[in-house]
């Protein structure tokens, strides 16, 4: 408990921290919120010489002036209530703003496993929901404590200055209101905090069926997917209902305790002894201002709740931001790179399958080298390939590129030399120009992406295409097929023209035809670069200078296709028989 208010100070002091950054438009609002404050005391005050003044003297220079002041009385309040809340709203959007833009830079160079341990649900709620709570708790609330506050206490002076027995008798109901809102406040902490996970169970169970949608469908996944959609819908409900509850009750309760005072200020002000002392101007100044104080309680009674919401929804997008990024302490750039990669005892478990996938690489390529893995599938096969840009930390042994340890290069200048079609092909929401000229390679010719495009087969269907490369594709645009997707990845990693080229199962979605042309354009690409191809057809390997069977996390054989096929009961003489076979049979067919 004691320990938890200190973590939720340092997250709001950290959150204020973003606000004070814009100490100067900060300063003219909280200027604008005593101004506000101010103005409000003074109207209450107003009422003391506009009664007595006016209605019971009737004195002809405060009967012109009073409405005078009033005019002025507000017109200072309007100025005051503008740049307060202008400048309030100003700071939060770009406190947003920043957030959010602080998020999303980290949220690209976060490592893997991240991505394997969180939903994108869950991020993504980060960056549309907590961002809008936790601006709100720095504005909002802060709005609320200052200027409420303020108005708090130049009510109660001049009600002090009024009569100083009724106002000790009112406050006498504080404390009263203040065990309430303690109560209740720490009721919403957990609550709200059960909000924010629900929420991102919301997103992330949509986010998922709207991505399956089709296998939802042809699986019958229904039943399945409304279910657990609708348990997280309802929890979410529950908690948002219980936030409700507590709100709902909170302001009530707190009304009828101010109510409770007033009746007895009107009773304590009539006892014999005390209506003596008090003309009708100054008890209707205090009366006025006790009522006045009735909506800054209130809302001061609540900016704990947003508080605590903000405190919530800030820690929640604080551990994102405080997520480690990967590991880039390397300081080596590497400007050309000849290609000579070594792996040595190399060991890899992924942090969620808390068994080695790894075990004991030993692998020696040489520059200009196609090195082909084969094995079945969860052999480690990608994992071993995915090693060689850093997108996961060894947990032992060495990967040594030109002879120096991978890890002593920055990784943008290693993964500068590494062109990749991973298992699976990403195609952004975008045209099909920029899904090939993507990244570094933005500004590459058109001659370039052309020569690309062509070697990877893919302007045979582009040129069906009504704006050619111009052609809008992913979620917006047209869909591409399996195929035409590959080739697109393809086009992209031939673009960039890069001394390493990792193909894992690249061509796994192409008809043998188009595969056959790809691999005759491969063929030639490389030709001076070192390639590590994850082949599903053994047919497309037989050329590679090196074969490595993998199994179980280990290597079990290498050699070239001649010496591998040699092996009576080799695991690669074995491979190929199968597939020999099959492809025998589906020739028959
Ligand atoms: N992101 C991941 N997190 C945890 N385990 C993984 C991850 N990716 C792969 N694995 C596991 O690692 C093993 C090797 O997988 P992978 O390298 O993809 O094999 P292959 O490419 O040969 O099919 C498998 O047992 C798989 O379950
Ligand atoms: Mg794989």
């Amino acid at each position: 408990m004691q320990e938890n208010q200190v973590g939720s100070m340092a997250t709001y002091k950290r959150l204020m921290s973003y606000v004070t950054q814009y100490w100067v438009v900060f300063l003219f609002a909280v200027l604008g919120m005593i101004v506000v404050a101010l103005t409000e005391t003074a109207f209450a005050a107003l009422m003391k010489p506009m009664l007595n003044g006016s209605f019971v003297e009737k004195d002809p220079e405060i009967i012109a002036l009073i409405p005078l002041a009033l005019i002025a009385i507000f017109l200072i309040r309007a100025i005051g209530s503008f740049v307060s809340g202008y400048g309030m709203s100003w700071i939060g959007r770009n406190l947003i703003l920043t957030i959010r833009n602080q998020m999303f830079t980290k949220m690209l160079t976060l490592p893997d496993s991240y991505f394997d341990q969180n939903q994108a649900g869950t991020t993504i709620s980060k960056f549309v929901y907590d961002t809008e709570q936790l601006a709100n708790a720095a504005t909002q609330s802060v709005t609320t404590l200052i200027r409420d506050t303020v108005t708090l206490i130049a009510l109660i002076a001049w009600m002090l200055y009024l009569n100083v027995f009724l106002t000790l008798c009112f406050i006498v109901a504080a404390p009263l209101i203040g065990v309430l809102i303690a109560v209740v406040s720490k009721r919403f902490r957990t609550v709200s905090r059960r909000i924010q996970t629900s929420m991102g169970d919301v997103s992330s169970i949509v986010d998922q069926s709207v991505r399956a949608q089709r296998v939802v469908k042809i699986f019958g996944g229904h039943e399945f997917e409304s279910n657990e959609f609708g348990l997280v819908n309802k929890r979410n409900r529950q908690q948002q209902l219980k936030l409700a509850f507590t709100t709902a009750l909170s302001v009530p309760v707190i009304q009828l305790i101010i109510a409770v005072a007033m009746a007895g200020v009107i009773y304590l002000a009539t006892m014999d002894g005390v209506k003596e002392t008090v003309d009708v101007g100054t008890f209707m100044s205090f009366f006025f201002s006790m009522m006045m104080l009735f909506a800054p309680m209130k809302r001061l009674s609540n900016v704990n709740v947003d508080i605590q919401k903000g405190i919530a929804a800030a820690n929640s997008a604080f551990n994102l931001l405080d997520q480690k990024s990967e590991n880039d302490t390397g300081t080596k750039e590497l400007s050309s790179v000849a290609g000579d990669i070594h792996y040595s005892n190399v060991c890899f478990e992924y942090e969620t399958s808390h068994k080695r996938v790894l075990n004991n690489i030993n692998l020696n390529i040489k520059h200009g080298q196609t090195v082909a893995f084969v094995g079945r599938s969860g052999s480690g096969k990608t994992t071993l390939v995915n090693l060689l840009p850093r997108l996961y930390e060894l947990n032992e042994g060495v990967i040594e590129i030109d002879g120096h340890d991978s890890r002593d290069y920055s990784l943008s200048s290693l993964r500068q030399h590494v062109a990749y079609v991973g298992q699976e092909t990403v195609i952004f929401s975008a045209t099909l120009r920029e899904n090939i000229a993507y990244g570094l390679m933005s500004e590459a010719s058109e001659e370039d992406i052309i020569k690309a495009t062509k070697a990877a087969h893919a302007m045979e269907f582009i040129n069906d295409l009504p704006d050619g490369l111009n052609t809008y594709v992913g979620d917006k645009g047209i869909q591409l097929s399996g195929g035409q997707r590959q080739r697109i990845a393809i086009a992209r990693a031939l673009l960039r023209n890069s001394p390493i080229l990792i193909l894992d199962e690249a061509t796994s979605a192409l008809d043998t035809e188009s595969e056959r042309h790809i691999q005759e354009a491969l063929e030639e690409l490389v030709k001076n670069r070192t390639t590590m191809v994850i082949a599903h057809r053994l047919s497309t390997i037989e050329n590679a200078d090196l074969i490595v069977v993998m199994d179980q996390g280990e290597i079990v054989e290498q050699g070239t296709h001649e010496e591998l096929i040699q092996r009576e009961n080799g695991s690669y003489s074995a491979l190929h028989q199968i597939q020999f076979k099959n492809a025998d049979e589906k020739s028959v067919v």
